[in-house]
């Protein structure tokens, strides 16, 4: 206990509390700037008094009771609780861009060093100090220094901090926004509810972290407004499943390709958290909780993608992105997760708008949410088994996909774009690997592009079909192998999407 509060009070020192600006130009240091909000730790004296007495002894005698406590970045945007799409105009257009060195990234061999070790079983050099194989990066005793150290970094972690406070609102505006009643008609107990408001906490805590490692009010981004598709508790889960599934893969995405080992650290340790968030909110969706071995992992501009059309406006001292807006995809036939009898799908049954928007409502006597015998209720719960999958191989699977070049985003001021040449592939992306089905029946009408493919069935292991749950698909020019660590080489080859499709 006393160990974990010391952590935690060193790390705002080591990442925060510095006392002034300094770019000192011969050793090119940098220290950030200090928080503009109380970032003084201090001690609840009704929190300590009341563990006292439950404890039955004086405050004084419980290790770490009197010890002060780092606050939570606040999340007030000038008094903002409104919630809405945005209709201004923006000042300033596009993401964060310099002069870029070349259009792609060349492909390469493996570096000759990866292919030197032998797990043979034995010690291949000599161990530090006894106990300790060699190797490992930072593991030679160097102060640990918890920041970003790159712009791969800083952007990664930017966007990972947006996630976090549309989050924080998202859980708070769920329980606002439906009553006591319409959570119990969803299967939801009083303790489920507080479930979310804990959940949300943990939120203010993420993005109090992130904000640290961004370096002070000078790197980090404020709360902004959001726009949300969601009427009913149902939708509202659905949708909350999707975000917060993004939300994780963006970063299983990027966190091992950070420069900072420390800040990949801090970072696994809120994705840890968040992971649990997605499968609690497929459980409130009455899905089961995780119908694969592996979560997935997609690159940032692909997270930015398809957070972004739900983020209305931010405040003018907000910092911007440097990551793509792809052309907005989207699957005419979502399976929907409110059907007992998901084959039985029409087009468009999906509520507002956007590439998370929620499976919509349907009568009651189609209605899963309506039912309470097994195998065909999604009424909350542990674990919902359905008799007919929401999706299965071969099915026929609609498509329709937007030109470049329309504003999304807060304030309308970014702008999507791909470097792509014409679709020609599905690419699904889940679990381990990804695959490619053909993109057929091509056509045009009006502004929106229509075409169809056929979901494929593989398997990531043997008794694992690597096509299920909460995953991702986008259309691509070309079908190029790729694994979780490259999966952003196929950026440019990205003409729309991706789309969160609900495979399970
Ligand atoms: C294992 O590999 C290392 C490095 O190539 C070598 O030094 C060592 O002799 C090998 N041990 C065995 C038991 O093969
Ligand atoms: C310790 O490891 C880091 C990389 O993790 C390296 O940059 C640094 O030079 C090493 N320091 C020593 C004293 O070997
Ligand atoms: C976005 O719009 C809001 C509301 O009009 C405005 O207050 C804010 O300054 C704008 N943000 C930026 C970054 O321009
Ligand atoms: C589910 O819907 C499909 C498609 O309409 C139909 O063929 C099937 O019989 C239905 N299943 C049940 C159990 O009603
Ligand atoms: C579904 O939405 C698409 C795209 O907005 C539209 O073209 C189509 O007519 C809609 N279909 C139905 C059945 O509503
Ligand atoms: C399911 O609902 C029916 C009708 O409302 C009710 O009679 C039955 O007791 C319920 N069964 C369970 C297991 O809750
Ligand atoms: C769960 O679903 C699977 C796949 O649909 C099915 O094979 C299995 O029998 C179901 N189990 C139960 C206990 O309903
Ligand atoms: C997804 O997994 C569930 C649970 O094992 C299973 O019932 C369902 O058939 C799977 N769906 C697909 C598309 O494989
Ligand atoms: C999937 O990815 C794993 C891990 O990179 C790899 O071992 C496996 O061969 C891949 N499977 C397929 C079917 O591509
Ligand atoms: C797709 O195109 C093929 C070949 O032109 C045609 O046979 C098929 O009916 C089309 N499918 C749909 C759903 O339009
Ligand atoms: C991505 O990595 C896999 C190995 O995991 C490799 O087979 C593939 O060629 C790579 N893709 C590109 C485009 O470099």
């Amino acid at each position: 206990m006393l160990f974990r509060v010391g952590f935690a009070a060193g790390l705002v020192a080591a990442v925060s509390a510095a006392p002034a600006v300094t770019t000192t130009a011969d050793t090119g240091e940098y220290t950030p700037l200090p928080y503009s909000y109380n970032q003084s730790p201090s001690v609840n004296s009704a929190a300590v008094s009341s563990a006292a007495s439950v404890a039955g002894i004086p405050a004084a005698e419980i290790p770490g009771a009197t010890n002060a406590v780092p606050p939570v970045i606040s999340s007030q945007v000038t008094g903002v609780t409104s919630h809405g799409p945005y209709t201004g105009t923006a000042t300033t257009t596009g993401a964060v861009s310099n002069s870029p060195a070349g259009t792609a990234i060349p492909v390469l061999p493996p570096n000759p060093t990866a292919l030197v070790y032998n797990p043979n079983g034995t010690l291949n050099n000599q161990e530090p100090i006894p106990y300790q194989p060699a190797g490992g990066l930072g593991t030679n005793g160097t102060e640990p220094v918890y920041r970003v150290q790159s712009d791969f970094d800083y952007m990664s972690i930017l966007l990972g901090l947006y996630q976090e406070w549309i989050e924080l609102d998202l859980f708070h505006n769920i329980l606002a926004t439906f009553s006591e009643e319409e959570f119990t008609a969803a299967g939801l107990t009083p303790s489920d509810r507080f479930l979310i408001e804990f959940m949300a906490d943990q939120e203010s805590g993420h993005a109090t972290m992130l904000s640290n490692l961004l370096g002070g009010p000078g790197g980090a981004t404020p709360q902004c407004t959001y726009n949300y598709p969601f009427k009913t508790v149902h939708e509202a889960f659905d949708f909350t499943q999707k975000l917060t599934r993004f939300g994780e893969s963006g970063v299983w995405g990027f966190q091992a390709h950070l420069d900072s080992r420390e800040v990949a650290q801090l970072l696994d340790q809120s994705i840890a958290t968040e992971a649990r968030q997605q499968m609690i909110f497929r459980q409130f969706a009455g899905l089961f909780p995780m119908p694969v071995w592996f979560e997935t992992g997609i690159p940032q501009s692909w997270a930015w993608t398809l957070l972004a059309p739900y983020i209305s406006s931010c405040p003018a001292d907000s910092k911007r992105l440097a990551w793509q807006n792809f052309p907005a995809l989207n699957v005419l036939n979502q399976p929907n997760s409110a059907r007992w009898n998901a084959s039985q799908t029409g087009l468009n049954e999906t509520t507002g708008f956007g590439p998370a928007a929620p499976s919509s409502d349907v009568p009651e006597s189609e209605s899963c949410i309506a039912r309470n015998d097994t195998g065909f209720s999604c009424k909350a719960a542990v674990s919902q088994n359905r008799t007919i999958p929401l999706s299965y191989p071969g099915r026929e699977v609609y498509l329709s996909w937007e030109e470049p070049g329309k504003l999304v985003g807060p304030n309308n001021s970014y702008v999507t774009d791909t470097k792509a040449s014409a679709p020609q592939f599905v690419i699904w992306v889940s679990q381990l690997n990804v695959t490619y089905s053909p993109l057929t029946n091509i056509s045009k009408q009006g502004e929106l592009n229509y075409g169809m493919t056929i979901q494929p069935d593989v398997s990531t292991y043997e008794g694992d079909p690597a096509i299920n749950g909460t995953m991702f698909i986008a259309l691509t020019d070309a079908d190029l192998p790729f694994t979780a660590f490259n999966l952003s080489m196929v950026n440019p080859h990205v003409a729309a999407g991706p789309f969160l499709y609900q495979a399970g």
